[in-house]
């Protein structure tokens, strides 16, 4: 099984994400996962990856906090997407679970310290902060990451929080920067993905009908994170943005892209945070992201209900 860090701002789709990638064992190795600001602030994030490992049965992973604010920015909140809590729509218990003692940061650096290198994959679904300050702190770390397989930015889709800027890249645009120059393999699941992989009701009631805990919650968020993509966008359902990266770990024909060159605006305050994808390499700026454009819907639901279902 591929060995992975998942750093998170849970978000009902986080939560998603981290369900599927701790029900398939056989093909995804959580060595722990790492909560950042971002969707709401860093005391609820941290408490919702501990509330989602819970409800996943998976006590043993290890959840660390990490950084409360950008490297050099106010935090911003995406409230108005996920409510109050950043997990609004089931009723969870308050977990038993502990955060485990120490920085997320450093638990980055240190697993990719102990382990071989090129075997530790970081699955960032939430601004790069934690990421960009590993590296940062420990430069020595980054030849070893075997792949960055994140959530954020968009091309064709464009913005969800400014008219240029995906949510997560925006947050966060210097730490975004850090990572994208970083020379690591970067896989990349933005909107131009994640607006496809969208929760239809038929998706949905599926989800519910496997009559699990987890089912039922995973239909309960949704229910609730869908508010936001109906009235803004028009659109049947929810997007699943991060599950598209564990989906990838797992079944990764399921996605399409261009190997391209992505930048980060950091500069301009009209577009910051943008990702400046070369999507039709009409510049001869090496190629740094594997870029994803398209994927197959059906087979993305079929995988994660089937996945689901497991826990
Ligand atoms: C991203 O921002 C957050 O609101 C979601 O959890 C996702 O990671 C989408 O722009
Ligand atoms: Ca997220």
């Amino acid at each position: 099984a591929r060995k992975i860090i998942i750093d998170t701002d849970p978000g009902q789709d986080d939560a998603v994400a981290i369900l599927l990638a701790l029900a398939s064992p056989e093909e995804i190795d959580v060595l722990g996962v790492t909560a950042v600001a971002g969707n709401v602030p860093l005391p609820l994030t941290q408490k919702n990856a501990r509330i989602v490992c819970e409800l996943a049965g998976k006590t043993d992973v290890p959840v660390y906090a990490g950084c409360d604010a950008p490297l050099s920015r106010k935090l911003v909140t995406a409230e108005h997407v996920h409510g109050k809590t950043g997990l609004d729509g089931p009723v969870l218990p308050d977990p038993d679970m502990a955060l485990t003692d120490g920085h997320a940061v450093d638990f980055i650096i240190d697993t990719l310290r102990s382990h071989d290198a090129g075997t530790v994959t970081l699955c960032p679904l939430g601004p790069l902060t934690n990421i960009a300050s590993a590296f940062q702190k420990a430069p020595d770390i980054v030849a070893r990451v075997q792949e960055i397989i994140l959530m954020g930015g968009a091309y064709f889709e464009v913005g969800n929080i400014t008219p240029a800027a995906e949510f997560n890249i925006y947050v966060d645009p210097e730490a975004a920067d850090i990572v994208f120059k970083s020379g690591v393999p970067i896989v990349v699941m933005p909107l131009d993905v994640t607006h496809k992989a969208l929760v239809t009701k038929p998706r949905n009631d599926a989800f519910r009908a496997l009559g699990t805990k987890v089912g039922i919650a995973v239909a309960e968020m949704t229910d609730f994170f869908e508010r936001f993509d109906k009235e803004k966008y028009g659109s049947e359902g929810a997007p699943l943005h991060d599950p598209c990266v564990t989906a990838y770990l797992i079944r990764p024909e399921l996605f399409t892209g261009r190997h391209i060159n992505v930048e980060i605006e950091t500069g301009s305050e009209l577009t910051l945070g943008m990702t400046v994808a070369d999507w039709w390499r009409v510049t001869d700026r090496a190629p740094n992201a594997m870029f994803m454009g398209d994927l197959d819907a059906d087979g993305f639901f079929d995988l994660l209900t089937e996945r689901l279902a497991r826990l």
